[in-house]
């Protein structure tokens, strides 16, 4: 096997992107997160350091540990400063179009013919990534699950052309590196965890759209009665109902399963800009 990537790049500082850079920064690891503009990276480091904090304040760092994960992350809002990234983390928006422009880029700027290009991608096939460069033996999925910092699965995504090296290689970084532990999924639309989960949280959305149930008594009904952390309503809401809706379109257009289509409401609420937690409104609301 060939070497374990140390210098890490995350392209996305939103809220996927910005855990995956947290989690490598305290796994020691020289990380460099990408964001599309200025702002966007103060942002991206504003929701880094948060967390950090966070940590801190739950007694799971300290005061230095969280130093030192900053003191290894650096930002940019120029793609070409990954060039010398051995493992690019892609975790943009859940666009296909948008990651296959990504990964054509990165194709051109990562110079390392090892280097790894992973996607954190929820639902659209890594194999349509890989194609986009040159080099798809080296693309492989890599799914980390929100918060990052605090659940503790990734899975690890296949495509019919990624290299038994490139996985054996991304395994161990994030168990071996980053403490994770992995499960293993071929390349198709929702892996293991979202073609579960999907339907399960579009099914609760039909409840509340119908009226059969409110919201809350939803959310109370799976925290309640079957000791769910939080209910699939306000975990639609934590996922971002955006990216929620966007699973559903690819998890509908892989396998045409009327459970997987996203509800009309679903719909409305992202047209409408209600995207949950990170607006401030989504089923539920938020200060
Ligand atoms: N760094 C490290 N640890 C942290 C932390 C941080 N920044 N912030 C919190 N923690 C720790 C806390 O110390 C606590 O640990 P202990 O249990 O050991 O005490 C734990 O995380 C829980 O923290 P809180 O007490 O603050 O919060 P909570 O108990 O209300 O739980 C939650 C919040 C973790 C979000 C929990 O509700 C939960 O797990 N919800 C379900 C989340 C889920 O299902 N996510 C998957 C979404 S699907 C996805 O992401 C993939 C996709 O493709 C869509």
């Amino acid at each position: 096997m060939s070497a374990v990537p140390r210098r890490v790049g995350v392209v996305g500082g939103g809220q996927m992107g910005a855990g995956i850079a947290e989690v490598c920064a305290r796994a020691g690891l020289d990380t460099v997160v990408c964001e599309a503009n200025a702002a966007a990276t103060s942002a991206a480091r504003e929701r880094i350091a948060r967390s950090l904090d966070q940590a801190v304040a739950r007694g799971k760092a300290d005061a230095g540990e969280r130093d030192a994960a900053l003191a290894r992350l650096a930002f940019t809002a120029d793609l070409d400063d990954l060039a010398d990234r051995e493992l690019v983390v892609e975790a943009v928006v859940e666009d296909a179009e948008v990651k296959t422009e990504v990964f054509r880029r990165l194709d051109k700027i990562v110079r390392d013919p090892d280097a790894i290009l992973a996607t954190n991608t929820s639902a659209i096939p890594v194999m349509r990534l890989g194609m986009a460069t040159g080099r798809a033996d080296h693309v492989v999925g890599l799914h980390f699950f929100n918060p990052v910092p605090v659940l503790p699965l990734v899975e690890i995504v296949t495509s019919l052309h990624t290299g038994a090296d490139t996985l054996a290689r991304v395994e161990e970084f994030a168990t071996g590196v980053l403490g994770k532990t992995a499960i293993r999924s071929q390349d198709r639309a929702g892996f293991v965890v979202n073609a579960l989960l999907i339907p399960y949280l579009l099914a609760a959305i039909r409840m509340a759209e119908s009226g059969f149930a409110t919201a809350s008594d939803v959310d109370a009904g799976m925290e309640l009665g079957c000791a769910h952390p939080m209910g699939p309503l306000k975990l639609a809401d934590l996922i971002g109902l955006d990216t929620v809706a966007s699973i559903a379109d690819s998890l509908y257009a892989e396998f045409k399963e009327p459970s997987y289509a996203p509800p009309p409401l679903l719909s409305r609420m992202v047209e409408a800009g209600l995207l949950g937690r990170k607006t401030g409104r989504g089923f539920h609301t938020y200060s």
